[in-house]
């Protein structure tokens, strides 16, 4: 048993030891890690006081930029008003005011709003409500989900399962939702190297789908889920005609089409959702990150008025009967819904999405000045985003791309973001243009020095 007097913070080491750092080589981090203490706008800053810029939005998140005084004072108010309200049945008003301007944002008829906290929880949400909605119109037969070669969908169960990232799924392949196909990623080197925002090659891609159809039966089949845009394997822009290709298959049979728009929403692609941007008008998004400018985390699933109606009904006239088996104790957290609603604001009042969709170009061509650097075999675009494909070190696959994110956090003072031998770049979208050069100056350095 542990003497009383050893108890609380004085006698308690402060060393690396304890906390196991996730999707993070653990030994090598504690040797040299790469700690931030404070951030403000574009910078993040170590415990020393060394301002780093940050290229990468934390994790693809902070679109709003960091520690916005108009937002921190929402959680501030927030934290000493309703620290907490309970979720199941119960609930606050700031829940139903940020839900409202949520479907206000989304396109079409996307007027419902389910709250989780995390990306992870959102995607596995959106699955499950998927095999409920059809089991509630008596087409229970409908299981099977399909996700999509390179797809990143968090880390729950349903998320790896209908992902595509190689290890994220073979250490748990006992465990796999079963009944789960993929589409191919969208990715061609051949066809689209070096191409701006969407390439032309490979709307035909989504045809697969009309194979599993034909292999299955549409009958048998619940949900399609994509990222609009594929970031975490590498920004992967979909094929010009792609996306409509998915919803006219999906709309044809019966198939629910889930948007899974944690990196793209809240303006990364210079609308509020990818679906505005691309015209396409899924049945379910799935959002995270940008949506409080990850202050505090919250998530969530918007779903069609079909959707929702379709769960009501299928209750009506029991009015203790619950409508969805399915929740969080923390959806709709008081200090999120607050942070959210601040973080809107912010987004409307400096036009922070117009912004991002009329610095796209210049952003584009700044980005593309790499092409023609010895270590870069491609990179791509797409709103505020970007990743170039660096030459792997021979029989050491991801080094490179490691190296390159250290050397840039230590001898560069820059934030990116590395994915297997591919960096990624995702600012805040209040980047200035002379961030934009630093930013790109400065990766260049980084690939100068890992050659
Ligand atoms: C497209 C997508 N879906 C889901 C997730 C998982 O989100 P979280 O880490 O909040 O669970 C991520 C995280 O990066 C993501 O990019």
């Amino acid at each position: 048993m542990t003497p009383p007097d050893d108890l609380g913070p004085a006698s308690t080491p402060n060393d690396l030891d304890a906390f196991w750092v996730p999707f993070t080589p653990n030994a090598e981090f504690k040797k040299r890690p790469r700690l931030v203490a404070r951030a403000e706008g574009m910078h993040y800053y170590t415990p020393e006081g060394r301002a780093i810029l940050d290229g990468t939005a934390g994790l693809w998140c902070a679109n709003a930029g960091h520690c916005r005084p108009s937002i921190v004072e929402a959680i501030q108010k927030a934290a000493a008003e309703l620290d907490f309200a309970p979720s199941f049945q119960f609930s606050h008003p700031k829940a139903f005011e940020l839900a409202s301007r949520i479907a206000a944002l989304a396109p079409g008829d996307l007027n419902h709003v389910f709250f989780g906290n995390s990306g992870s929880e959102a995607d596995d949400t959106a699955l499950k409500i998927a095999l409920a909605y059809h089991r509630a119109k008596g087409e229970g037969s409908r299981t099977r989900l399909i996700g999509r070669e390179r797809a990143y969908h968090g880390t729950g169960f349903g998320g790896i399962s209908v992902g595509g990232m190689v290890m994220n799924r073979k250490w748990f392949s006992g465990a796999m939702l079963p009944g789960v196909d993929h589409l191919p990623a969208t990715y061609s080197r051949e066809h689209q190297a070096f191409t701006k925002g969407q390439p032309e090659w490979g709307a035909h891609l989504a045809d697969d789908l009309e194979r599993l159809v034909a292999l299955h039966d549409a009958s048998t089949i619940a949900a399609v889920i994509v990222e609009p845009m594929a970031g975490s394997t590498g920004v992967l822009p979909p094929p010009v005609g792609y996306l409509q290709r998915l919803r006219e298959i999906t709309r044809k049979h019966g198939i629910l089409l889930i948007f899974d728009e944690v990196i793209t929403g809240y303006g990364r692609l210079g609308a509020a959702f990818a679906a505005e941007r691309f015209g396409v008008v899924p049945d379910m998004i799935t959002f995270a990150k940008g949506v409080t400018s990850a202050s505090v985390p919250l998530s969530g699933v918007i779903v069609s008025e079909d959707i929702y109606d379709t769960f009501q009904d299928s209750v009506t006239g029991v009015d203790h009967a619950i409508d969805l088996f399915h929740g969080y104790t923390y959806s709709a957290h008081p200090l999120a819904c607050a942070a959210a609603l601040a973080t809107l604001d912010l987004y409307r009042d400096e036009g922070l999405f117009e912004r991002t969709a009329s610095i796209e170009a210049m952003w584009a061509d700044a980005i593309m000045s790499l092409k023609g650097h010895p270590l870069v075999e491609d990179i791509r675009q797409m709103g505020l985003t970007a990743a170039f494909d660096l030459a792997p070190v021979e029989g050491a696959p991801a080094k490179r791309g490691f190296d390159a994110m250290k050397a840039a956090f230590h001898d560069h003072d820059l934030m990116i973001r590395a994915s297997g031998d591919t960096i990624c770049l995702s600012p805040p979208l209040i980047v200035s243009e002379d961030e934009v050069g630093e930013i790109v100056a400065r990766t260049r350095k980084v690939f100068d020095q890992v050659s």
